[in-house]
């Protein structure tokens, strides 16, 4: 078994550049079912995620390569085959993403279910709701959804949004759907994520008609067709809040470029309260957190621009070692905070009272033998590991693979001590 092993104790200096947005690419790719001809995409991240895409794309008869590093070109001569089969959906539940493109392109979709994961329950009851509201008609047979429409979606009014707050996932889709609708849409309520903003601009520059993208209600006047474009995908916000934290969490200075520090909402603020120096200049954001001592503070996920959920991990380690008492509330999903028994097993002092895990800071973590069991969590057992006496062994790193391009690279370049061995 392959294993990342972290000697703690080593400060990390230097820069890094941000990779491209996995989850901005991988939406973006999800709507080049929309545009005619060849789009090339620049600054996408080599995760294994975005080949799964590729994969899912290839099998709806469009043409995928990588081109040069960072690069994809995508050929979209027609779609052949509106079917997405279990196994890829299983692999990667982004990949139920497709449904609204491909349904808005070809008049039809078929996409298993894809089920609940380790963070939560995760339905698509929103999505299912977009697609209704845009004139398909949407069944349920042998656990897919099947999406069918007879001519073009229509466009309509439609107030998008969970318990949990606005969704991300069902914006998405309801506006790449709009994109290639007759008429007007609209979506109240809508997701305000920076990935959402990207994926307008690439539609947008693709031949599509939207604006309000960033507010809470975006209109779009459907557009006949799409053509295929280069575009250059945003740098990954989570990604760079992880090296962020492992910056602090080792008492480092870390510089982080390629990144619109903007994008990162709360977490700078969050790092100042524990005492931390933060620069912002242009695209890049700088964490100073030399010879401090950490304060402990309260966070709260939410849609964005709230606390990001996908950083929750990597935020709740760096509290771990704080001097007092921090409390973290998850609100987006129901399950996240499985990774904390690792956290534990490290030596951390959590209890998790509902949707609320107190975290007592302790003087040290401990080095472990840990198992990553989603892909934000493979990112803080790293962050826990930097920190940590001793030798810290992380299983699990298909999680890992699937968002964080080159993380062992990165990390040694800032001088931590981290390989992948084989045990
Ligand atoms: C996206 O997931 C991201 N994934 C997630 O990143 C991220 O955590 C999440 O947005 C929130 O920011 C991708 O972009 C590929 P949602 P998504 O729809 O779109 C509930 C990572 O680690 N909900 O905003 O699936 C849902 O269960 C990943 O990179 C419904 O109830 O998230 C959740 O509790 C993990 N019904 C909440 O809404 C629906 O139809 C927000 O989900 C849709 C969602």
């Amino acid at each position: 078994m392959e294993l990342l092993r972290v000697k703690g104790g080593q400060p990390l200096h230097g820069e890094i550049q941000a990779s491209g947005s996995k989850n901005s690419v991988l939406a973006i790719m999800c709507a080049v079912l929309l545009c005619d001809g060849e789009t090339i995409l620049e600054n996408v991240p080599e995760l294994s995620d975005v080949n799964t895409l590729m994969q899912i794309l290839e099998e709806t008869g469009l043409k995928c390569e990588w081109i040069a590093k960072n690069t994809v070109r995508i050929q979209n001569d027609g779609i052949t085959n509106s079917e997405v089969s279990e196994e890829l959906v299983r692999k990667m539940r982004a990949s139920f993403s497709v449904l609204g493109p491909l349904l808005a392109k070809s008049g039809k979709s078929v996409i298993p279910l894809p089920g609940g994961c380790v963070i939560g329950a995760r339905p698509v009851d929103q999505h299912l709701k977009a697609m209704r509201a845009l004139g398909a008609h949407v069944t349920m047979t042998d656990g897919a959804v099947s999406a069918e429409i007879n001519g073009r979606l229509k466009g309509a009014a439609m107030f998008l949004g969970t318990r949990y707050g606005a969704t991300v996932g069902a914006t998405n889709a309801a506006i790449s759907a709009g994109a290639l609708a007759s008429g007007t849409t609209i979506i109240y309520n809508a997701a305000r994520e920076p990935e959402i903003v990207d994926l307008v601009m690439f539609l947008n520059k693709a031949g599509a008609r939207i604006r309000g993208v960033g507010t809470d209600i975006i209109t779009i006047e459907g557009v006949e067709s799409l053509k295929g474009v280069r575009y250059s995908v945003m740098g990954d916000r989570i990604e760079s809040g992880t090296y962020l934290c492992a910056g602090v969490i080792t008492r480092g200075k870390v510089t982080v470029s390629n990144i619109a520090p903007q994008t990162l909402a709360g977490l700078p603020s969050l790092l100042f309260d524990m005492g931390c120096g933060i620069t912002m200049e242009g695209d890049s954001i700088t964490v100073d957190a030399s010879n401090r001592e950490l304060r402990p503070t309260n966070v709260i996920t939410f849609a964005y621009p709230g606390f990001a959920t996908d950083l929750q991990p990597a935020m709740l380690t760096l509290l771990t070692v704080a001097n007092g008492i921090s409390y973290v509330k998850e609100t987006v999903f129901d399950a996240r905070f499985g990774f904390t028994q690792e956290l534990t097993r490290m030596g951390a002092d959590i209890k998790i009272s509902g949707d609320t895990a107190i975290v007592n800071g302790v003087d040290a973590l401990t080095g472990a033998r840990v198992v990553a069991s989603d892909l934000r969590a493979a990112g803080a057992l790293i962050v826990a590991g930097l920190a940590a006496k001793g030798s810290t062994n992380i299983e699990g790193l298909q999680y890992l693979d699937r968002g964080y391009e080159n993380p062992v690279e990165k990390f040694k370049s800032l001088g931590a001590h981290i390989e992948r061995v084989q045990s």
